[in-house]
Order: C-alpha cells, then sequence, then structure tokens
C-alpha cells in the first residue's frame, strides 16, 4: 500500500528550503561548519514541523533535489538517511520516501498547536493566548445553567440560531455599548472560531479573495487557507497605531476582495487597538468597494490599562449589520472551554448563516450556552472579567520584564490590552527559536504562522499566560533557544527541567 497522500516536487523543495523560514537567521550570520548534509536535514525538519511540507508528503528523489538545490547526490542521500534515522521520513523500495513526524508526537499544524493540558509540567506553554477559567464563577456559572437545564430537556435540544434567552442576552449587551441590537441580529456560535467558519462557508468561495491583517491570527488564516480563499494581506501600521488605512484603500481598490477579516480590538498577534476614526473610515471604505467587513471582538473586553478609553465598536459604524458581520467570543472574556461565539449581523444575514449550519456543526451545546446566559443576566460575566482583567495584567508586567532581562536585543512595543506580546527575535528565526524553545521545555508560535506566505519569520508571539518564576524560566528558556539558534548548534539537548507552576 502506498505510504504518502501528497508529494512536494524537486523545484518546490527547494524553493521552501531556500525560504527564510528553513533558514537559522533571517539576515544570515554566516561562518559556522555545519556538515551540508545536516543542514539540509534540518532544514527539511523544519518544514515539515511549521508545516509548510505536510506529513505524508512524497519528497523527490535523491538525484532531482540534488540537481535542483546544486548539490551532490550523496548529500542528499545523507540528509534523507539523518531523517529517516530521526523518524521524519519513511521509504520503501519502489513508493519513494515520505515525510513522518516520530511515533507518538502530535502532528504538526499551520495553525496554533497548544501542549495538551494534560501534558504541563515540565513544558512551559506558550502556544495558546487562552487564560483559566476565572473561579468561582465557572462553578457558579454551571451549577446555574443546571437549574435552568429541566425545560430545555424536555426539547430535543438542537437550536440552530442559539437558545432565544441567550440571543436575548447578547443582544441586550450590544444595545447597552450603544448599538441598538435585536435577537434576530445574533447567532450563537460554537466559539469565534465556529463563527468565521460559518461566515466563510457562507460568504467566500474557493478562489475569492479575503483581505486580511498582516499578521493576523493564524487559526482563522488556516481555516481560510483550508477553504481555498485567496488571502490578501494588509500591512498593520508600525508602532501599534491599528491600521494602515491608505494600504487597506489600496488593497480594497486593486483586489475587490470579497470579505475583508480584521481584529480592531487588542489585535492577535500584536495587541493593536484601532482607533474609532479608523473604524469609520474602514467601514466606509469596505461599503464603497462591496466588500464585506467581519470585525472579530474576541479580545475586546481585555483592555488591561485602567486609564484606557476605548473606541466604539467596528459595528457602531453600520448597526444594521449589512456591510459589518461581527464575531465575539466568550472565550478570552471568560473560559475557552465552554466554546461558546457568536455572530451579530442583519437578521437576514443571520437567517442565512442559520440555514447553512444544519450540514455544518447543528447546534451549540445547551448547557454551555445557558452558563453563559447566567453570567450576562446575573453580574458574573463584569466580575470574572474584572478578575481575568488583573491577572493578565501581571503576567503581562512579569513576562515583559522577564523578556527584557533575558533578552534585550528582543524588540517588542507593549500592548495596552489583549493577551499578545509580538516580538521581533534579534534577527534571528522565529521557526528555529520555537523549534529549539521546544526541545528546552517551551512551546511558542513562530511568527510565520500569523503571516501570508512565510512573512514574519523574524518574529514569535508571546502570551499573557505566565506569572512570576514561571515567566522567568520560560524567559530563560528563551534565551537559551536564542543562543542554541545563534550558533547553529542543531544537537540534541538535556531534556527540560520541571518547573513550579
Ligand atoms: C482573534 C481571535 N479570534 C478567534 C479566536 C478563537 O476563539 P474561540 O475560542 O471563541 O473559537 C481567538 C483565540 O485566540 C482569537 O484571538
Amino acid at each position: 500500500m502506498t505510504q504518502w497522500t501528497s508529494s512536494v516536487g524537486a523545484p518546490q523543495l527547494a524553493r521552501l528550503l531556500g525560504s527564510p523560514h528553513a533558514r537559522d537567521t533571517v539576515t544570515p550570520l554566516g561562518g559556522r561548519r555545519t556538515p551540508a548534509y545536516r543542514s539540509l536535514a534540518d532544514r527539511v525538519r523544519l518544514l515539515v514541523l511549521e508545516g509548510h511540507v505536510p506529513v505524508a508528503a512524497r519528497l523527490p528523489a535523491e538525484r532531482e533535489l540534488a540537481t535542483a538545490l546544486s548539490v551532490s547526490r550523496t548529500t542528499v542521500a545523507a540528509a534523507y538517511e539523518a531523517l529517516r534515522a530521526e523518524g521524519f521520513l519513511e521509504s520503501r523500495r519502489g513508493a519513494g520516501s515520505w515525510t513522518a513526524v516520530p511515533a507518538g508526537n502530535p502532528l504538526p499544524t499551520r495553525g496554533l498547536d497548544p501542549l495538551p493540558p494534560e501534558a504541563a509540567g515540565s513544558v512551559i506553554d506558550l502556544g495558546c493566548a487562552a487564560l483559566t477559567a476565572p473561579e468561582p464563577w465557572l462553578t457558579r456559572a454551571v451549577q446555574g445553567a443546571l437549574e435552568e437545564l429541566p425545560p430545555y430537556a424536555h426539547t430535543h435540544g438542537d437550536y440552530p440560531a442559539g437558545l432565544p434567552a441567550l440571543r436575548q442576552a447578547l443582544a441586550d449587551r450590544y444595545t447597552a455599548r450603544g448599538i441598538p441590537t435585536m435577537p434576530e441580529q445574533i447567532m450563537v456560535t460554537t466559539g469565534a472560531m465556529g463563527a468565521v467558519a460559518a461566515i466563510c462557508r457562507l460568504m467566500a468561495g474557493r478562489g475569492e479573495r479575503v483581505a486580511v491583517e498582516s499578521p493576523s491570527y493564524a487559526n482563522v488564516l488556516q481555516l481560510m487557507r483550508e477553504a481555498g480563499v485567496r488571502l490578501v494581506p494588509v500591512a498593520m501600521a508600525g508602532g501599534l497605531a491599528g491600521w494602515d488605512l491608505a494600504a487597506w484603500r489600496q488593497v480594497l481598490r486593486d483586489a475587490a476582495p470579497r470579505m475583508a477579516y480584521v481584529i480592531a480590538d487588542f489585535q492577535n498577534p500584536t495587541g493593536a487597538l484601532a482607533p474609532e476614526e479608523q473604524r469609520r473610515e474602514l467601514v466606509e471604505a469596505c461599503r464603497a468597494a462591496g466588500t464585506l467587513l467581519v470585525a472579530d471582538e474576541t479580545m475586546s473586553e481585555l483592555a488591561l490599562d485602567p486609564d484606557l478609553e476605548l473606541p466604539r465598536p467596528v459595528c457602531a459604524f453600520d448597526p444594521a449589520g449589512n456591510a459589518v458581520i461581527t464575531v465575539g467570543s466568550a472565550s478570552k472574556s471568560f473560559w475557552g472551554g465552554l466554546r461558546i461565539g457568536w455572530v451579530r449581523a442583519a437578521p437576514e444575514v443571520i437567517r442565512s448563516l442559520v440555514a447553512a449550519r444544519a450540514y455544518a456543526d447543528l447546534c451549540t451545546p445547551v448547557l454551555d450556552q445557558l452558563a453563559v446566559t447566567w453570567l450576562l443576566n446575573t453580574g458574573g460575566w463584569g466580575e470574572s472579567i474584572d478578575i481575568k482583567r488583573v491577572q493578565t495584567r501581571e503576567n503581562r508586567d512579569a513576562l515583559v520584564a522577564a523578556v527584557r532581562r533575558h533578552l534585550p536585543d528582543w524588540e517588542f512595543t507593549v500592548p495596552r490590552g489583549g493577551l499578545t506580546l509580538w516580538v521581533r527575535t534579534g534577527g534571528l528565526s522565529g521557526s528555529r527559536i520555537a523549534e529549539a524553545g521546544e526541545r528546552l521545555g517551551v512551546r511558542v508560535p513562530s511568527g510565520p504562522r500569523f503571516g501570508v506566505d512565510g512573512a514574519f519569520e523574524g518574529y514569535v508571539r508571546l502570551p499573557f499566560t505566565v506569572n512570576g518564576a514561571v515567566a522567568e524560566e520560560a524567559a530563560t528558556r528563551l534565551a537559551e533557544a536564542a543562543r542554541l539558534v545563534a550558533s547553529g548548534a542543531t544537537a540534541a539537548v538535556e531534556m527540560p527541567r520541571t518547573y513550579v507552576a
């Protein structure tokens, strides 16, 4: 039986091997003496680990790759042999060689790859920008939900638009924020990811253009790639100044994208907060271009600095919800384990999204919806956000101080909210640092995961999820990883020490 499911041609692999994410530095340091075969094996392994070459992809024959790279066949043969020995390649006579990952390891993804919670203890997980539940509010909300459950138990439980009580509570929340909203304008989804997936399915078909901030949230970028849309990146303004409106106008004019996806509030990964005037202008520009604007508000409640004045939501400039579709989530404001998200849009848009849901994920769990309804209706939502803000602010300040101490040449602008620090890694490859970090016991996502076409190789994203001694240890391990990458060392390093959480 053939073991591979796709293949990578020699010219394509040669191109990927020459790209920045396969190198140690963004600007080459030079002067190292790694044997050619070893360097080739390392670069192929990195392409697999970062998801640029899929697992089970057939690699070119040794002779073809040697020609494409202008190296000897012996070098390619030795590199393939090294990859086989490390579990990154499998071969069978007659069937060729295909990529693999060592048995027992999770398969790489181009989205985000947080550590499974049960694996915590020796590896510090900076892979995921999500906090623990703000207890005792989770327990209280679930108890409240159980009390509300009996009448629903007599139904089939399938509410494709969401429970009426939750739609009402979410609509009331928008109304209280100054944007009058009816429950018919709300659809409850399975997290913000479920919302974006539903919108993409309905609005942006295969081959259609979608403009995205550059950088943007890795999982949404990957969802859109998989949906076959053509991503059009629009650079963020420097220094956390929000959007570059001139760049947006040009893309809207030249590429005429079907849809644009933005994170106006504490953008993931940069932490930028788009000022109100930019919001107004982007809505107008998208409306004029006939581009549907999707505004993801997942991070919007995580303002960390108490004196920060918040701009109005993007949908304030299109309250009817025809030009702007808003995506929201309980994941950052409350807890990601609940998997509650929503869409706010015009009732006709909501009706179409609901109709398309029957053959997607049917509906969202009733108990989780009741828990969020309880939180919104009792004031628990606001109190738990206050807890989150204090905790996240402390985490941010601890992480920033630790990174400054241990990695003085890493550069960043500290955001005033959100969960992420977008860091330029002193000219070193973020993909290499991520790989070295993995071996040193710190998981961190590399910059290119947040970019289109391999952009942001010289970056990593650090989340505000650790504090105290753990933040210090995370920065120490990252500094060790940076030293390893800068020295060009690829040898196995010791297994990570345990740390105290
Ligand atoms: C901007 C953004 N959108 C969506 C998500 C995913 O949200 P959910 O857990 O609600 O699917 C995240 C999670 O980090 C995010 O940062």
